[in-house]
């Protein structure tokens, strides 16, 4: 007997990060792709990224993607700025067929924006230290004249993790990273970690102490969802709206799932499943 297999558009993407970081970019695809089913793995076992070697971050990257492939995901969203720059190309050249999108750091939206033609880049080490980030900014160097000033923000990954976005803690570290930049004359400031967009409220405090509110912030999260569309789109596996089949979304982590269900309900207000995932 035959079985019926699901069309390739119903299976899910999936999209994965150190940790909750991705869901900052999870909101933008489901805004943008609200009849696509969704897993979305947080790798908070190993987190964070930013501070291990490049060969650690492409093992996990691999094992995530491996995981995410054997549940059917149709395409792959890398929603972090550090396994991007670290591994992306690893994982496309295993898995050459697969759909995949990356999120780097906005540095051609950000000279865009500058008018002075200084942007500060906040971003993990690992990333700002990656061969695929320097040779971004090498390239939009020379085609826009704009100068990078390139600041790690070491500990505050950590940090959002921990759940508070209030925290004294967060608040010294987002003055400790961002008044060098402003000190220096940046009027952009590029979010170069997914986690980041948690804490823009935190980043505008600390320029409105500076007297700084003209200061432009760049996040690349509703890019890569309309990069994603594109990707989905030219391989004709959008999956389409059904009345009669809603969305679903399912959430993975190699740390304590009531962490990630506790993260889920405080950055999107969303409760799905979340069970942990032995990778
Ligand atoms: N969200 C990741 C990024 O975009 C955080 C990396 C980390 O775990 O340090 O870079």
């Amino acid at each position: 007997m035959n079985v019926p297999r699901p069309h390739p558009a119903d299976s899910p993407i999936g999209v994965f990060d150190s940790g909750v970081g991705g869901l900052s970019v999870l909101r933008h695809i489901r805004a943008q792709l609200p009849a696509e089913h969704l897993l979305y793995f947080a790798d908070t076992g190993h987190a964070p990224y930013g501070d291990k070697t490049e060969a650690f971050v492409v093992a996990r990257a691999l094992a995530v993607t491996a995981f995410l492939l054997d549940l059917g995901a149709k395409a792959l969203v890398v929603a972090c700025n550090t396994a991007t720059v670290a591994a992306i190309k690893a994982v496309r050249a295993r898995y050459p067929q697969l759909p995949v999108v990356g999120v780097e750091p906005g540095l051609k939206p950000a000279a865009a924006a500058s008018r002075n033609g200084k942007v500060g880049v906040l971003a993990t080490a690992r990333t700002l230290k990656g061969d695929k980030f320097l040779q971004l900014r090498e390239q939009v160097t020379a085609s826009t004249g704009a100068t990078f000033l390139l600041q790690p923000a070491v500990g505050l990954v950590d940090q959002i993790e921990l759940g508070d976005l209030q925290a004294p803690a967060i608040a010294a570290l987002l003055e400790q990273y961002v008044a060098p930049l402003l000190d220096q004359g940046a009027d952009t400031l590029v979010l170069g970690c997914t986690h980041y967009p948690f804490v823009r409220s935190g980043i505008e405090q600390v320029l409105a102490a500076h007297g700084r509110t003209d200061v432009a912030l760049i996040d690349t999260g509703d890019a890569v969802a309309r990069q994603l569309v594109r990707l989905l789109d030219t391989a004709a596996l959008l999956r389409p709206a059904s009345p009669d089949s809603a969305a679903t979304l399912h959430g993975y982590t190699t740390a304590r799932p009531a962490a990630l269900s506790a993260a889920f309900r405080a950055l999107l207000d969303l409760d799905p499943p979340v069970a942990e995932a032995d990778v």
